[in-house]
């Protein structure tokens, strides 16, 4: 398993950072304007999807920019330079959202939704709840071009967004603390008991799923008058 380490910058870095501290303080605050944009349109669903389906498709929404030690980390591990030509250029994960859903099936109609969007061009599609990594890992990722307005310009900027179940974000919560702890002992029994524990998650998602049809389809009953005999 690939440990990631803890990361401070280094005399260097610092220097390299200096160096373009105008440029990529502009370059950060156009993915902060990017990731805006994105969170708003994810909101705006909420808010139609929720009168719609008489439920919110998504419980949360976090929003991070990636840090400069993690910055010069990746591209350090990808044996890139330092420029802020080559963060642009060879980063997607700079504005990141993370979007929490209670159920599966409401991933899928985001997703379709936002990707329908004809400002939106997909650029990438990492489908992980249907083909989940083989340490279990189920997330579902999204790499879009989304174009900002600034004042000179029509910029287009790349902003990640991962969707997974409150379920999922739990496991995937505890099993990054394995990933960035050093000399943990027992890894591999940990490990394969986190399989064991996202295979179970699958199912409970799968199973409160349908317990949430069987409840739908009962309020629609009761609201149409039709008095619905099969509860089972
Ligand atoms: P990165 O270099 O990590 O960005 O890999 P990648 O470009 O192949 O992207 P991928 O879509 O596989 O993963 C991107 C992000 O998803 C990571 O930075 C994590 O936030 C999350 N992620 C991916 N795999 C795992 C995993 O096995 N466990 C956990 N906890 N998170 C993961
Ligand atoms: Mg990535």
């Amino acid at each position: 398993m690939e440990k990631r380490v803890e990361y401070t910058l280094n005399k260097e870095q610092m220097k390299k950072l200096e160096n373009v501290a105008g440029d990529f303080r502009n370059l950060m605050m156009q993915y902060e304007c990017a990731m805006l944009e994105v969170q708003t349109k994810l909101e705006v669903l909420n808010k139609e999807l929720a009168i719609k389906n008489s439920r919110n498709p998504f419980e949360s929404i976090k929003c991070r920019l990636k840090s400069p030690e993690s910055i010069f980390g990746k591209l350090e591990r990808r044996g890139i330079d330092f420029s802020v030509e080559n963060v642009e250029k060879n980063l997607n994960d700079i504005a990141g959202i993370r979007v929490i859903c209670s159920f599966p099936d409401d991933i899928y109609m985001l997703v379709d939704c936002l990707t329908a969007q004809d400002d939106i061009i997909l650029v990438e599609k990492k489908d992980y709840i249907l083909n989940p990594k083989p340490n279990g890992y189920r997330s579902l990722h999204l790499i879009l071009d989304i174009p900002i307005f600034l004042t000179e310009e029509k910029k287009h900027m790349r902003v990640e967004v991962q969707f997974r179940t409150i379920a999922m974000d739990f496991w995937a919560s505890l099993e990054h603390k394995l990933k960035y702890k050093k000399n943990i002992e027992n890894a591999e029994s940990i490990s394969e008991e986190l399989k064991y524990c996202a295979d179970i998650i699958s199912q409970l998602d799968r199973r409160m799923e349908q317990i949430r049809t069987k409840i739908d389809n009962n309020k629609y009953y009761s609201q149409t008058g039709i008095v619905s005999v099969d509860t089972k």
